[in-house]
């Protein structure tokens, strides 16, 4: 697939076995985001034994270190997979939990996270700053072991891990063009500030499917956690590969963030909640979208009134913002998402209206203030 520059992109969904994807050529993919079915949870033992026989062998026997390391064998086998088809400089992005769990008598802890990280170093990739996920919940916890009593009572795992990992060094945007892609991708100061802490406070999504057809947990993460990481590390216009689609959040994700992306996921029943899913998209997403603008116009206001006028003013709505790297950022409304094929989906984008109203009302008081701070500085002299 290659790279789109102009104001439309293109969704791949295969339903395919990722532990082989030969479709997808060697370097042609700029972000992998993915969730993968997590070692030692038992929602997942059937699919891994399904996959290897020798793990439902290994379960049946007790033995829980060689049923983890097993179904980690075969998660090895996809990131070799990732491993080929991203480019130098790419980043993979995966969103994993630890299992605890007990097997005949021993109670312990399945290391998913650190596993998973070896296997991408071998391969050769370098692993960066990771975030913890911790799941907002209104139940309660549950403690496991002995009680009020000591030595015998076990931590609640209450996070999931986002692991980062990159194909070789810093990603260089050489061309004019390139730049200018990067430019329009930047995100918000205040943005920053909350995607790139190492703790994330993102709720979870309804498990429950009403498909027959597929399984009763669908495993999906939440919508803003793919996008996000897209939006953290990759530009318009790239591509993003998920191996573990299910529910296709990935790629609406990667629709909302004017992205390409291409989808692997092996259980086809999954294609009509996807299909679904596409039906009032369009709608959200802009809704979504038109929120950020209004939340950085609130901060604007915010900061204006508190701290005084912002420096810089962006290029393509004219509100105020507070870094030079924002002057080009850029974000468009969904205008027409053409899925008759669900294989190839086409999506085509349009400037956003109907928010000029807030943007007057923020740069007015952008002038205001910058007007006052004027006077100011020259009344200290300063000008
Ligand atoms: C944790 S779920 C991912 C959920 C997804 N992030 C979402 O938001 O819906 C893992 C998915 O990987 C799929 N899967 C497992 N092994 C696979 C394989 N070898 N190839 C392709 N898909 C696979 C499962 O069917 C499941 O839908």
């Amino acid at each position: 697939m290659k790279n789109t520059t102009s104001k439309s992109t293109n969704h791949r969904i295969e339903f395919s076995d990722s532990r082989s994807i030969p479709m997808i050529e060697n370097n042609s993919v700029d972000m992998v985001v993915t969730s993968p079915p997590y070692p030692m949870i038992e929602m997942w033992d059937e699919l891994f034994s399904r996959m290897n026989p020798e793990i439902r062998d290994a379960l049946e026997q007790c033995n829980g270190q060689q049923a983890f390391e097993l179904m980690n064998k075969e998660l090895d086998s996809v990131w070799e997979e990732v491993a080929r088809v991203v480019k130098e400089s790419g980043f993979v992005c995966i969103n994993i939990g630890d299992a605890t769990r007990k097997i005949g008598k021993e109670f312990q802890l399945y290391s998913n996270h650190s596993r998973i990280t070896s296997k991408f170093i071998s391969l050769g990739f370098q692993p960066l700053p990771i975030a913890l996920w911790k799941k907002s919940t209104n139940a309660p916890n549950k403690f496991m072991g002995s009680g009020m009593l000591p030595a015998g009572a076990y931590i609640t795992l209450e996070h999931e891990y986002i692991l980062v990992f990159r194909k070789g060094g810093k990603r260089v945007f050489k061309t004019d063009d390139s730049k200018k892609q990067r430019n329009q991708s930047a995100f918000f100061w205040e943005e920053r500030n909350k995607w790139f802490s190492d703790s994330w406070d993102l709720k979870g999504v309804k498990q429950a499917t009403n498909d027959k057809n597929v399984r009763e947990r669908n495993a999906a993460y939440p919508f803003d956690l793919p996008y996000r990481l897209i939006n953290m590390y990759s530009v318009k216009g790239d591509v993003v590969l998920d191996p573990f689609l299910g529910t296709g959040t990935s790629t609406f994700a990667a629709i909302a963030s004017e992205r390409n992306s291409i989808g692997v996921e092996y259980d086809v029943n999954f294609s009509s909640i996807i299909k679904n899913g596409l039906k009032d998209f369009s709608k959200s997403v802009n809704a979504m979208i038109t929120k950020r603008l209004e939340d950085h116009i609130s901060f604007c206001k915010k900061y204006q009134s508190e701290k005084g006028p912002l420096k810089y003013e962006n290029v393509n709505f004219g509100f105020p913002v507070m870094t030079k790297q924002e002057i080009n950022l850029d974000l468009n409304h969904i205008s027409k998402i053409i899925s008759s094929d669900i294989s190839n989906i086409l999506v085509e984008y349009q400037p956003i209206k109907f928010i000029s109203h807030l943007i007057e009302s923020a740069s007015a008081q952008y002038e205001d203030s910058y007007n006052d701070s004027e006077e100011q500085l020259s009344l200290f002299g300063c000008k």
